[in-house]
């Protein structure tokens, strides 16, 4: 298949070019600047330019390809409900790209869309449509774009990581590199889940080729690793204290991710697995920070 990949230069798109090219797809990665472009070129994909604003760029990213593999988003978290209405906007433009053509269209959203009843992993079979985090509206635009005869299906991602990027969890690094202190809120017993950038990717190539049209997958590897063990993992990485904080005390000590450290996401990815037959090899989470290069990190 010929894949049109948005956010094709990123932690995430970095992975998944050459799994794609790996197994005998050819790449058309989004760049949005000369730097980007020459990476994809460098990693044996065509080029598209465009970018998340310019919505005409997306579907005719689209409408080039076999298939879209959606991962673009702008991560400015101080307008993160602006941004998921452009995440909104871009599902939109690349839906209206494939339109009418059952071409498959993956899009990203997060294991948090799934969880129902507090303690209980998020399955796939489930979206909370009373969620509160406006990330929801990716999934939203999802439907809305099917309903075009589009074969939407969806990747829901947990923690994604190396041992250079560990998403939340690298912002939270750097709050502890600044406040001096590894903080987790409560006795810390609330859970992230995650998975290895290596695994992630090989799902997204699993579920592209699958085309099972509506389908929610869980790129889960680990159901949920307490958010305790992920800050005294980086309190022995940067040599500072580990303390519990107070829900009052978060806003203060974490800003925008306060909210986020202190959900409960816990997940679970055994229909993925089962459907697709993905089957994570990991390293595992703490694995993962404990190989980080943390003198490296902060320069
Ligand atoms: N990493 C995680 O743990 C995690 C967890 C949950 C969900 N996700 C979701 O997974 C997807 C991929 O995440 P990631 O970790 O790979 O993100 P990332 O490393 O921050 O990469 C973001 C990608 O989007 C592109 N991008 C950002 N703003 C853009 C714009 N305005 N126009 C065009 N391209 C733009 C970036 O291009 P440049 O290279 O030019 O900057 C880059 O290719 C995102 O939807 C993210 O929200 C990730």
């Amino acid at each position: 298949m010929r894949v049109f990949v948005t956010g094709a230069t990123g932690f995430i798109g970095s992975a998944i070019v050459p799994e794609l090219i790996n197994a005998g797809h050819q790449v058309l990665g989004m760049a949005r600047s000369d730097e980007g472009a020459r990476r994809l070129t460098g990693a044996g994909a065509q080029v598209h330019r465009g970018n998340l604003e310019d919505v005409d760029s997306l579907r005719s990213g689209a409408a080039k390809a076999d298939g879209v593999i959606h991962l673009a988003f702008d991560h400015d978290f101080s307008n993160f409900a602006g941004n998921c209405e452009k995440d909104r906007r871009a599902i939109e433009a690349l839906g209206a790209g494939l339109a009418g053509s059952n071409r498959p269209l993956i899009i990203t959203s997060g294991t948090g869309m799934g969880n129902a009843v507090p303690g209980q992993p998020a399955t796939e079979d489930f979206f909370n449509t009373k969620q509160p985090n406006p990330r929801s509206s990716s999934e939203l635009a999802g439907a809305a774009v099917s309903a075009t005869g589009v074969n939407v299906s969806v990747v829901r991602l947990p923690q994604v990581h190396n041992t250079v990027k560990q998403g939340l969890i690298t912002h939270a690094i750097a709050v502890a590199r600044e406040e001096g202190v590894s903080a987790y809120i409560g006795d810390g017993s609330n859970r992230w889940p995650a998975a290895h950038v290596l695994d992630v990717a090989r799902l997204y190539r699993l579920g592209l080729e699958k085309q099972e049209a509506g389908s929610r997958y869980h790129a889960v590897a680990e159901e949920g690793v307490p958010v305790r063990a992920i800050a005294e993992v980086i309190g022995r990485g940067l040599k500072v204290p580990v303390v519990a904080i107070s829900e009052d005390e978060a806003a203060a000590h974490f800003g925008w991710l306060a909210p986020f450290a202190a959900m409960d996401l816990p997940a679970s990815s055994a229909q993925t697995q089962k459907r697709l037959g993905w089957h994570p090899t990991g390293p595992g989470l703490i694995a993962d920070l404990e190989q980080m290069r943390w003198k490296e990190q902060a320069k």
